[in-house]
């Protein structure tokens, strides 16, 4: 006899896929919702489930979610058999003044989201288990971590390819999704899977915007009304860039002005950056004669806030 309900149906899974039958009827053959913080269990797990012939799909996460991360795991849903959800605010990548101690936390209402938006598993480590003492290799993608956000952020890329690397290894997925809002973020991803040879598939889903064009963020939180208002000149700014490029301009300094104008008449947003890059390599860009990024970043109080938009691409600026 088994021991659980769910130990009877794992074993005929298991005899089904031996026979050739597929692993799953992806959003109904689905297993019990389960948290693991283990890395060693996860790893354990996510080999079983690759054994059993199912299609791992990895949401890398640090908590706080909002609709933008949910339809992170919907897109993971629809690609995979198995969802996992990971969430960890991850240490290494705040810099020593950063918001690390106040950075939201909601690890039941997370795990609620999470399941409601279709993962299956979810991945929530200490931090003494993903950082051992003695811990002191980093993962670095040496040029793209430099420019926009790395200029400002010392160290917080190494702090992401790192963490993003590990839960690779312990989450054993064939494919990743990441959201757009960190473009540069992305690209590093994409990067590294390619040159270390992850063989994951990255998958990226859209900015989710709220209704006035401010890009959702778990960061949102930390804005008082009058900022809440004031954050909506971030997205101001791509449109207006966008809208220059639209009517012809392709002079990367006349583009960025034309955003710039945008978050200098916001007496409560401080820029950070501003600047339009080659889309894969993140170099400067004079005159855009391919795919580019219009991105920002600004200070709304002491809120840091970004946004990006890919010029030329259908539906990416937001609206002005
Ligand atoms: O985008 C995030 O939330 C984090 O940077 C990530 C990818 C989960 C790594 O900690």
């Amino acid at each position: 006899m088994f021991a659980t309900f769910d130990d009877g149906l794992e074993a005929a899974r298991r005899r089904f896929a031996r026979r050739g039958f597929p692993a799953s009827v992806p959003g109904v053959d689905r297993p019990a919702f389960e948290i693991i913080r283990d890395p060693a269990a996860m790893r354990a797990r996510a080999e079983d489930l690759r054994r059993d012939g199912r299609r791992i799909a990895v949401v890398p996460t640090m908590g706080a979610l909002h609709d933008g991360h949910l339809a992170l795991i919907h897109a993971a849903r629809a690609r995979a058999d198995i969802v996992i959800f990971t969430l960890f605010v991850n240490p290494t990548q705040f810099g020593p003044t950063e918001d690390l101690s106040r950075y939201p936390r909601d690890e039941a209402g997370d795990l609620d989201k999470a399941r409601g938006a279709g993962a299956d598993l979810a991945f929530c480590p200490d931090v003494s288990a993903m950082y051992p003492p003695g811990a002191q290799t980093f993962v670095e993608v040496r040029e793209l971590q430099k420019p926009l956000c790395g200029a400002s952020r010392p160290g917080h890329f190494a702090g992401v390819t790192t963490i993003v690397a590990k839960l690779f290894h312990i989450t054993q997925p064939h494919l990743a999704v990441f959201g757009e809002k960190d473009y540069q973020q992305l690209a590093l991803i994409r990067r590294m899977t390619r040159d270390l040879d992850f063989g994951i598939e990255i998958t990226s889903v859209a900015i989710v915007r709220e209704p006035d064009g401010v890009a959702m963020s778990s960061r949102n939180a930390y804005l008082e009304p009058g900022q809440r208002l004031a954050a909506r000149a971030l997205s101001g700014a791509l449109a207006a860039g966008a809208a220059a490029y639209a009517a012809g301009e392709r002079d990367g300094a006349m583009i960025v002005a034309a955003a710039r104008a945008i978050v200098d008449a916001e007496p409560l947003a401080r820029l950070d950056y501003l600047e339009v890059r080659d889309a894969a390599e993140l170099t400067v860009v004079e005159r855009v004669a391919g795919p580019a990024v219009l991105a920002v970043a600004a200070f709304v109080g002491k809120t840091r806030l970004i946004d990006n938009c890919v010029l030329g691409r259908a539906g990416s600026p937001p609206s002005a």
